[in-house]
Formats: C-alpha cells, structure tokens, sequence
C-alpha cells in the first residue's frame, strides 16, 4: 500500500485483533473470502436500482451477484423475498420502518436502557424523533420480557409498529406471543434479529427439507420439532414477524451490511395502492424503502461479499458452529456464576451474556479499559434498570461468535473465565495486566486467525 501510515495502522489493528481474546457479541471474523469480496473492483460499481432494474450501464455482473446474494439469503432463512442492500442494520431498520409508518405516528421497541437498541425508538435516534416512541421493558425482578405488560401497553397504545429484537438480551423472544398482540392491534410486528440472525439460521437450516439436514443424522433435529410445511422452528421470527430485518456481520460472520427478510409476501396493511388501484405487496414497499427511500448506490463489493457469506452459512459446518457459540456463552455464564458473578436474568439461550458488576465494586466502564489493557476486548453495558450512565454502566456485556470462529471451546471458556476474574479483583495492578496480556498472547498463538 502506498499509504504507509494506513498500512501501518491496519498492520497495528491486524496484530491487536491476533493477540486477544474478542468478546464482544456483535463482532465476529469473516473468511478471507470474505475479506477479499470486500476489497475487490466491485468497489467501483454504481447500481442504483434493483437486478435487471437499474439506473445504470455495465450493471450485467453485478445483477448476477446480488441474484446470488438474494437468492442464498432466501435459502438460509426460508424467506420469499429479501433486500440485501441496506448498508447497516441501522439502515434496514431506517428502511423498515419508513415503508410502514409515517412521522408522527406511534411506535413500540425495547427500551434501550434494557437491552433494545437505539433505532427502537430513543429520542437521539431519527427512530425516537420522527415517531412518537413507545418502550417496554423488562420485569424487574425476573429480568426477563414481561409479556402481560407488554399487552397491556400495546393494546393501550396501539402503536402502528411494534418492533421485537435487542441487543443485549440473552433470553429468547416469544415473536409468537408479539405476533398475537400485533394482531389484536392491527399492528406491523417487525423482528430484528441483528445479534440472532446465525441461531436464528441455523434453526431454519436444520429444518429444512430443501438442504438435506432432516436426513435423520442429525443430533439435533429431533430437538427442534415440530416443524410446519415451511420449515421454520417453533418459535421463529421470520414465521411470526411481519418482516425482518438484520446484520450481516455479528452471528452470520459476514461483511458489515444489513439486510430486509420477509418469510411469506403478502398485501400491505395499509392498503397503499398502485397507480392502477393494485395494493402494493409488502416487499414492494420495503424494496422503495431501501431504494430511493433511505439509500443511495449499494454497496455492490460488500453485497458480494454478503453473497460469500452466506454460501458459508449453508454449509454444515455452519451448523456446528452455531451450536458451539450457543454452548460456549452457556459455559462462560456458568462459570461465571461459579465464581459468584450475578448473570442478569439468571443465564443466557443465546450468544451473549450480561454481568452484573456492582458486587464487584468496578464500572462497567472501569472493567473495559481493564480487560483491554490485559488483552481482552468486552463492552461495558446497561444492566436493566442501571442507576449509572451508559458511560459509565454497573455491567458488561460479553459474547462468543468471535472466539468461536477461532475454535476455541467449553474447556477454554474456563480459561478465559479465570482470566477475567483475575484482571477484575486486581484491576490496578498494571504489572498483572502486563503479564496476563502475554499470556493471553502465547496462547491465541494456537488459535491462527487470518491465512498469511
Ligand atoms: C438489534 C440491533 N439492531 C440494529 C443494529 C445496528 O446495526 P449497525 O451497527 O450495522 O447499524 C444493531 C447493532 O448493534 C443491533 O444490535
């Protein structure tokens, strides 16, 4: 690169990202495949449009990249129709959400400060000034969703939307349940399963027919039924949900992107029609949502890119990789709470955990800076109903497809437990730090990341 100061700070990243343990829950390490759709010509491409509908010449190559990309996704998640171009997960939901509720109207989402995320609603985000934001939350006592509450609010409120998924949750979601309410309602019930999408993937995968992992050889096939005729699991978002929206880049480990699922097509709510008096089908409008609505030019190298991911996604090994980020949290939250840590909400079902550190006597934010000078990358969080500020925070939030992708397992979740144990209850002592990062070190050296 003649850019040697880049060069340089990439090389800097590159070796940060070999020599620690990664645990935050929305990051994960994509193939070198990957790796070089995203850095490929593509980059050059205007598309403005959709495949075979495109603003632009000299479009031919990368129409059949993003039928590939589109039609890949739709296999993973059983889906009829996707849109893969939003340029982030914040942009699939800037996107979904236009395509069926208008500024001012009322809509509902997790509430931040217990897990949710900031295009749910909070005020400093267009999801939180542009719709006038409902939040629900969790059960104080449980820390789980109380869904009787949820209801209550709803069937109160009738907001237009109502938006399911978070970021920091570790328990899973009834979308079912959501569903009923929406219903009650005649409410949008939007899923976003940003964080959920592998596990999510993976329960659609082994259920379905069409790729042959029903063969009877599955171990984990019997666990999942029953199944309908469409093969989603039982308590599926893109089964229940109206649409779906997502990251590419946390559990399905590929290119930072987002994109738009909808499980079966069907007429707008709403009743917006053509020009002709035809009601639009909903993945009409989320498709003018993305593009001119929210979007300019997709992003055609990270499309392919998508596309790579994917075909990853649908190959076994994909499978044993998400149940192996499953059981790795599950590992992490007991050993954890054998050393007398509190897990908010008792446990986790899925990728991510959260801890509660106020019997430690450490911030959240004073656990980060620790852990990353020892060489471990975590995020400070919210715990519900936290008295601190999501600067400073009484938790953390620590997750496991990135270690999982390096192959590290149960055993060595003991491991890094300890480690976390001992930088925590001697957080200022630098020449510990010090010593654990060089050990932390010599052992991801087993783990090789990137190819040379
Ligand atoms: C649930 C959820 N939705 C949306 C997003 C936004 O994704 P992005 O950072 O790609 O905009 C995130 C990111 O963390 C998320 O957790």
């Amino acid at each position: 690169m003649k850019d040697s100061i880049i060069e340089n700070l990439i090389d800097l990243e590159r070796k940060r990202q070999i020599e620690g343990i990664e645990l935050i829950a929305s990051e994960n390490f994509v193939s070198t495949d990957v790796l070089q759709a995203m850095g490929s010509v593509l980059t050059n491409k205007y598309a403005e449009g959709l495949p075979q509908k495109r603003y632009y010449g000299g479009c031919d190559v990368v129409d059949e990249i993003e039928n590939l990309a589109r039609d890949r996704a739709k296999k993973i998640f059983n889906a009829e129709w996707v849109n893969v171009q939003p340029h982030s997960g914040s942009q699939a939901n800037a996107a979904a959400m236009m395509a069926v509720v208008k500024p001012g109207d009322t809509i509902m989402g997790f509430d931040l400060a217990h897990g949710g995320h900031l295009t749910h609603g909070s005020k400093v985000s267009f999801s939180g000034q542009i719709y006038k934001a409902i939040p629900y939350g969790l059960d104080p006592k449980k820390e789980i969703l109380d869904m009787d509450e949820i209801e209550s609010i709803a069937l109160n409120q009738r907001p237009k939307l109502i938006i399911c998924g978070g970021s920091a949750y570790s328990r899973e979601w009834d979308f079912k349940r959501f569903r009923d309410i929406a219903d009650k309602i005649g409410s949008y019930l939007m899923g976003d399963i940003a964080h959920i999408a592998g596990l999510e993937a993976r329960d659609i995968m082994v259920l379905s027919k069409t790729l042959g992992f029903d063969d009877g050889n599955n171990p984990n096939f019997d666990k999942m039924l029953p199944h309908n005729e469409r093969g989603y699991g039982p308590n599926s978002a893109l089964k229940y949900c109206h649409f779906v929206t997502t990251t590419t880049h946390k559990t399905l480990r590929g290119p930072r992107g987002g994109m738009i699922l909808v499980g079966k097509d069907f007429e707008n709510l709403n009743g917006i029609k053509t020009k002709k008096g035809r009601t639009k089908m909903i993945s009409e409008l989320l498709d003018s949502a993305v593009f001119p609505g929210t979007q300019g030019g997709p992003l055609m190298h990270v499309i392919a890119a998508k596309a790579v991911a994917f075909n990853e996604n649908l190959q076994p090994g994909f499978l044993t990789y998400i149940d192996q980020v499953k059981l790795n949290a599950q590992k992490l939250a007991e050993e954890f709470q054998k050393r007398n840590y509190r897990i908010v909400s008792g446990g986790t079902d899925n990728h991510l955990l959260l801890i509660d550190l106020t019997d430690i006597d450490i911030t959240g934010n004073l656990a980060e800076k620790s852990l990353e000078n020892a060489g471990i990358s975590i995020n400070k969080n919210l715990i519900p109903f936290d008295t601190k500020s999501p600067f400073v925070t009484s938790g953390i939030r620590i997750g496991t497809p990135a270690i999982t992708t390096r192959g590290l397992k149960e055993d060595d979740m003991v491991r890094i437990v300890d480690f976390i144990d001992k930088i925590l209850n001697n957080h200022d002592n630098e020449k510990n730090l010090k010593n654990i990062k060089l050990e932390i070190k010599q052992w991801m050296s087993v783990f090789p990341l990137f190819q040379e």
